[in-house]
This record gives C-alpha cells, sequence and structure tokens, in this order.
C-alpha cells in the first residue's frame, strides 16, 4: 500500500491550530480518514471546526485517538503539550514544526514515539509550502513515509539532515517575507516612474512566477539568463551596474547568512529554554 492510501485510513490530531496548525489541517483534510486539530480559545476551536475538522482542548484525549501528531504550538508552550501527550504516542508518529526545538530533546520528551521535524513555509496557506524533513537518514523507513506524504498534501517535501534546518528556515522559512520586500521595493520603483500600482504589481508577479518556472524548465544557470536579456549599452545593464553599486547581491547574501546566525542563537536559546521546562516537569 502506498504512503497516502495509508494516510486515508488514518487519524491525524494537529496540537496547537494555531496560523501554521491551520494551514496543515485544510491541506491535510483531505488526505486523512480523520482530522482532530486543538486550541485553548474558543476562537481556535471555531476555526477548526470551520475546517470541517473535530476541535478539543484535549491534547492528550487528542494524541490518543490519533496515529500521526503534529505538534505546532509556539516553543514557549512545547514543554506543557509534550508532558500532556507523554505515554499515549509510543509507536506513533510525532512530527514537530516548532522551530528550534531539537531531535534530541522531542525524543528525550516524548519516549517511544517516532519523532520527526518538519519546517513548512508559509505558502501551506494555499497548499504550497517547500517544507523539509529531519532526520534525512528516516526518509527509506515506513512511518517516514507517511509523514513525507502527510506534507505532500501541503506542497513539496525535501530531506535534510537536522544541521541544515537553520538555513532552511532562513532560505525557505523566511524567504517568502524577503521576496515580498523585494517585489514590493521594485513596484514602487514602477510607481516612481508613474505606471500605476496595481497594474506594477500584477505584472511583476506573472514575471517573478515565470521566470521561476523558466529557470526551473529549460535548466540554465541565473546567470545564463541575465546575460541573455543583457543587450549591449541597453536598459538591463544600466539596471544591473545600480545594482552592484546599491550592493544589493552582497545585501542578499548577507540577508541570509544574518537570517542562519540569528536562526541558529534562537535555536540554541529555544532548544535549553525547553530542556529546562521538561527537566522540571520529570
Ligand atoms: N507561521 C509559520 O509560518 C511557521 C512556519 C514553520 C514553523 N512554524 C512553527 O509553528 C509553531 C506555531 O506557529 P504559528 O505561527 O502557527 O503560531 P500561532 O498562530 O500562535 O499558533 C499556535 C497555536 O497554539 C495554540 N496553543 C497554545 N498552547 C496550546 C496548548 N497548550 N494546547 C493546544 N493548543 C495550544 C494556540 O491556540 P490558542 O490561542 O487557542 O491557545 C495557537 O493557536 C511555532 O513553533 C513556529 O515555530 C511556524
Amino acid at each position: 500500500m502506498t504512503a497516502e492510501a495509508r494516510l486515508r485510513r488514518l487519524t491525524l490530531a494537529v496540537l496547537g491550530a494555531g496560523r501554521i496548525g491551520q494551514a496543515i489541517i485544510r491541506a491535510s483534510k483531505p488526505c486523512f480518514s480523520r482530522v482532530i486539530g486543538t486550541g485553548r480559545r474558543p476562537e481556535t476551536l471555531r476555526a477548526v471546526e470551520g475546517l470541517g475538522a473535530e476541535a478539543s482542548r484535549d491534547n492528550r484525549w487528542a494524541a490518543g485517538e490519533a496515529d500521526v501528531v503534529v505538534i505546532s504550538v509556539k516553543p514557549h508552550h512545547f514543554a506543557e503539550v509534550a508532558r500532556a501527550i507523554k505515554g499515549v504516542v509510543e509507536g506513533k508518529i510525532v512530527v514537530s514544526v516548532v522551530a528550534g526545538v531539537r531531535l534530541q530533546t522531542l525524543r528525550e520528551a516524548l519516549p517511544g514515539a517516532e519523532v520527526y521535524r518538519a519546517m513548512p513555509n508559509i505558502n501551506a496557506l494555499i497548499a504550497r509550502s517547500t517544507t523539509a524533513l529531519a532526520p534525512h537518514d528516516a526518509r527509506d523507513r515506513e512511518d517516514a513515509a507517511v509523514a513525507e506524504a502527510l506534507f505532500k498534501c501541503l506542497g513539496s517535501v525535501y530531506w535534510i539532515p537536522e544541521e541544515w534546518m537553520d538555513a532552511w528556515t532562513a532560505l525557505i522559512g523566511s524567504s517568502p517575507a524577503f521576496l515580498a520586500e523585494i517585489i514590493d521595493a521594485m513596484v514602487l520603483g514602477a510607481v516612481m516612474t508613474g505606471m500605476p500600482r496595481d497594474l506594477a504589481y500584477k505584472a511583476l508577479l506573472e514575471a517573478v512566477k515565470a521566470t521561476a518556472e523558466h529557470l526551473e524548465k529549460r535548466p540554465t544557470h541565473p546567470l545564463q539568463l541575465r546575460d541573455e536579456v543583457t543587450t549591449p549599452a541597453g536598459t538591463t545593464i544600466h539596471g544591473l551596474i545600480k545594482l552592484e553599486s546599491e550592493g544589493v547581491k552582497a545585501g542578499l547574501m548577507k540577508v541570509i547568512e544574518a537570517s542562519t546566525k540569528r536562526g541558529r542563537e534562537l535555536a540554541a536559546l529555544i532548544d535549553s529554554a525547553v530542556r529546562r521546562s521538561l527537566n522540571r516537569q520529570l
């Protein structure tokens, strides 16, 4: 049986149905036989019901009912949720999307569970997330295929070593924000020349999507495409010299480097805070 066919017989519990949790519920609802979402506030529970899933405040009950559990609370709520479900997830697949909490901590917090880390991005809201799963050396196992099939309901999946998770978070997790800034800046540039904003925005979005598809389909190195557009003494080379003199390329390289560095710092802080909190509970 394929992993996709297996999912259709399984129950999924999403513990912490916030922004990313609701995106997971929405996209995975057709893939599973049953989906349960948890939260504390009535608004959260209503939102879960609005997505056609079962809503509950009881994480332990939800995890007990489920075959596959996703933990999608903020890091400071992780220890409380882990304590609640400890003992009812043995032998089950538990995927944490909580930024910064390491696999070793997950294994210690949830003994006996098959644990994975996932890092989806905000494009999960339109079922186009580019998600990383770790550990990459588990990818051939049967339960790993189930975890992969779950995140394929939200878009595409890449198995990566856990040590790349912070770079992934910068490049793929944060890139919708970086790309949104770049798109906004280019639209403002067009507005400066007198073009209406709506037209510039719509047309640029199309050009961005088509350029990404072009690079993927041909496939060619980005700089080859650049050279094909750049005619001598033309408009593109006049723009390119400005890009260089303003340090945009080096700036963007540093954006990913700085964001990764911050990701590492935060992960160390989050993981040790979670461990302290778990130790207090033991
Ligand atoms: N947003 C993203 O793009 C993204 C991407 C990748 C990973 N993540 C990770 O996903 C996690 C959630 O992020 P988010 O942006 O979705 O945050 P969020 O919108 O604040 O969602 C967290 C949810 O957890 C619920 N919650 C808190 N304590 C709970 C408990 N004890 N039991 C059950 N539910 C509880 C909250 O519901 P109530 O308000 O009802 O308590 C809230 O809706 C974070 O750890 C983040 O690192 C987020």
